[in-house]
């Protein structure tokens, strides 16, 4: 029997009950499939800081490398609002992307057809569905440059920079154009090239690693108007490439024309392709506990997993088609009932498992 070692980072608010409800579909898909997984909980994040005073514990980075892949919930909550800025319980979540070397981060956002009643776009825009994949760089960039405090023209002033390599550009570059060639053969590189020089070295590079990609059509737009055009005409896109803060922003707003942030999960990879896994929703402070969280994102990361750390393709298929399934019956969790009677996260996720 195939056996896996997975790392649980369950972290803060709905992050426990999420990663426990992705815990229950493998385990339910790994009876069916013939594959067994063993589990190992690390802390991270607001819990982290809480039992042992950092954010990201040494052994917790251990775990991870030593595991065959990671399951991440989320992390940071009020509570841990207030710290300066390197023990804050986001710090754990870059500090594990970087120890990793996870570089690319894959966020699909796509319409599912039974949540086109939940899209806020009109009809007519989202008559014929969308399907994007969202490749954000994931360990360079603004994120990682240098920054802190020192007295400018005007007294005290923070700053952040911005840096991107020639080599951090062409490995994303890459996996966008693979990513592409196994979809529509259409890429769109997101920058801001007008003002930012960082940019214009994205969009440099980018046009040369397109010459080993001949058969892939790459266009490029500026980030402001890809903001505008997501939402103004969604299907026009297919692969995005673009760097770490821009793939954040757009990729939250991609989250909200699919009906919830909810239902987005997230594939972060390195060369090795082993990963870490995470919805790309936050930890939800204000639902945590409450059994209200909707599951779907971090099931379906969970399904990723399957797919691109261990070649589990139908166990993979398995939950993507048992969550469509979920959501053509029509069950809900409360993001998506609109105040109308909801699943608990336990309950919905019961219904995916039967579904399998
Ligand atoms: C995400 C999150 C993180 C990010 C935060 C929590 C550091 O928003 O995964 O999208 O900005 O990358
Ligand atoms: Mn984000």
């Amino acid at each position: 029997m195939k056996s896996y070692t997975i790392a649980l980072l369950r972290g803060d608010g709905i992050g426990p009950e999420i990663v426990d409800s992705a815990v229950r579909v493998l385990e339910a898909v790994g009876e069916k499939f013939a594959i067994q997984f063993s589990f190992k909980p690390y802390l991270i994040g607001g819990a982290a800081i809480d039992a042992c005073g950092e954010p990201l514990p040494k052994a917790t980075v251990e775990g991870c490398l030593a595991a065959d892949s990671v399951l991440l919930g989320a992390v940071g909550g009020p509570k841990w609002d207030n710290l300066p800025g390197h023990l804050r319980p986001e710090k754990a979540l870059l500090g594990i992307r970087s120890a990793m070397g996870l570089f690319t981060n894959l966020r699909p956002a796509k319409l599912y057809p039974a949540l086109k009643g939940e899209c806020p776009l009109r009809a007519d825009i989202v008559e014929n569905g969308f399907d994007i994949m969202i490749v954000r760089e994931l360990t360079g960039g603004i994120y990682f440059g240098e920054r802190g405090y020192r007295e400018g023209k005007y007294g005290e002033e923070a700053y952040d920079t911005e840096a991107y390599s020639r080599f951090e550009i062409e490995r994303i570059a890459r996996v966008a154009f693979e990513t592409a060639r196994k979809r529509s053969k259409r890429l769109t590189s997101i920058d801001k090239a007008n003002v930012l020089e960082t940019s214009r070295l994205w969009r440099k590079v980018v046009h040369e690693i397109a010459q080993e990609y001949p058969d892939i059509e790459v266009c490029d737009m500026l980030v402001d108007n890809a903001a505008m055009q997501l939402v103004r005409n969604p299907s026009q896109f297919d692969v995005i490439v673009t760097s770490n803060m821009f793939g954040d922003i757009l990729s939250d707003e991609a989250s909200q024309i699919t009906g919830s942030i909810g239902m987005l999960p997230s594939a972060s990879l390195n060369e090795g392709k082993r990963g870490l896994y995470e919805p790309i929703h936050g930890s939800a402070p204000d639902i945590a506990g409450q059994g209200k969280a909707n599951p779907i994102a971090t099931v379906l990361s969970a399904g990723m997993m399957l797919l691109y750390a261990f070649g589990e393709t139908e166990a993979s298929e398995a939950i993507v088609s048992a969550v469509d399934k979920v959501l053509e019956a029509g069950y809900r969790t409360a993001d998506l009932a609109h105040g109308a009677p909801a699943l608990s996260t336990t309950e919905m996720t019961d219904m995916i498992i039967k579904m399998l």
